[in-house]
């Protein structure tokens, strides 16, 4: 395993099964009151400078179950919102702590973050990426279909950092996946470069029933990201009819689940019908969160 989770470019395939594996043992595992505290005093500096409910949580409490403790540090309250560098910040923490999370904007600064850190860096979400969540997503695929391999994925929206770890993701695990975006928010060139390289395929188009068609799963993620405020009037203009709804899943395959990082909102790019009917698939998405990240953690950070 690699130092740092900084992006699922960085991981071969049998990484990110080594990953998901632990996930499973560590989610039943759980379930079964068996407990491992392999992380037992040691910290987790969990730096935001975005908002967030289920990173906060799911990180603060895994490395809790695994016998250590997170620590919160907001840039509103840290230095960091003053301006101290990211390097600095990364040599002073790597003294205190184990490992590092950290949810911003731009990803060169966790890549400098995790350059200049002698501990862990753990990405929990960039502009450009969300890796964490995306290795939830596959658990939470692979508990349902027994499998990756061969499956069809379908990414509805915005060509933004989910967008981005998703096609990374299925793609290494061997996955097809089409993107139905608005040609003008296409997926970072970066991963469709990458996505060029791999057996699997990818397609983009503006058409989202075709993107759809005999799709195994269907992802979804907000039109306007964290940041992005300030276009969001622009942005549900150009992605009106850009929604996951009963229409399209009709072309989908019979049974086709449905994944949403969230927070969504019903009515922009997914229904609130379609959203109800697969509630139980997104909200054990939300739960592999903590499974997943616990895995990670304890294959970084452990001795
Ligand atoms: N999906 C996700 O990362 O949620 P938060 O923004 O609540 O952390
Ligand atoms: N694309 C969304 C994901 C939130 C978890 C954002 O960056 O705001």
């Amino acid at each position: 395993m690699k130092k740092d989770l900084l992006k699922l470019l960085d991981l071969s395939p049998e990484e990110i099964r080594e990953i998901l594996d632990v996930a499973d043992q560590l989610k039943y595992d759980l379930k079964h009151g068996i407990e491992h505290k392999v992380l037992a005093g040691k910290t987790l500096a969990m730096i935001f400078e975005k908002n967030s409910t289920r990173t906060r949580v799911s990180f603060e409490t895994g490395i809790y179950q695994l016998g250590g403790q997170g620590i919160f540090l907001s840039s509103a309250e840290s230095q960091l919102g003053r301006g101290e560098p990211i390097r600095d910040t990364a040599r002073v923490l790597s003294r205190y702590c184990a490992g590092i999370m950290i949810r911003t904007f731009e990803q060169s600064k966790v890549e400098e973050l995790a350059e200049y850190a002698s501990i862990p860096v753990i990405n929990g979400l960039t502009d450009f990426c969300h890796p964490c969540q995306v290795l939830a997503d596959l658990m939470t695929i692979r508990e349902h279909y027994s499998t990756l391999e061969g499956l069809k994925a379908c990414y509805v929206g915005d060509g933004n950092n989910m967008s981005n770890s998703i096609i990374v993701g299925c793609l290494k695990m061997g996955m097809d996946i089409s993107i139905g975006c608005p040609d003008a928010y296409r997926p970072d060139q970066q991963v469709i470069d990458f996505a060029a390289t791999q057996a699997n395929k990818l397609t983009i188009t503006s058409d989202i029933f075709a993107a759809a068609k005999d799709a195994d799963v269907i992802f979804t993620d907000v039109w306007a990201s964290m940041g992005m405020e300030a276009e969001k009037a622009q942005r549900e203009k150009d992605f009106a009819g850009y929604c996951v709804d009963e229409k399209l899943m009709a072309v989908a395959k019979p049974g086709c689940m449905v994944q949403h990082c969230l927070p969504a909102h019903r009515g922009e790019e997914i229904s609130e019908a379609v959203f109800e009917a697969h509630a139980d698939e997104i909200f054990e998405e939300a739960e592999n969160r903590l499974h997943a990240q616990k895995a990670v953690m304890a294959l970084l950070m452990k001795d």
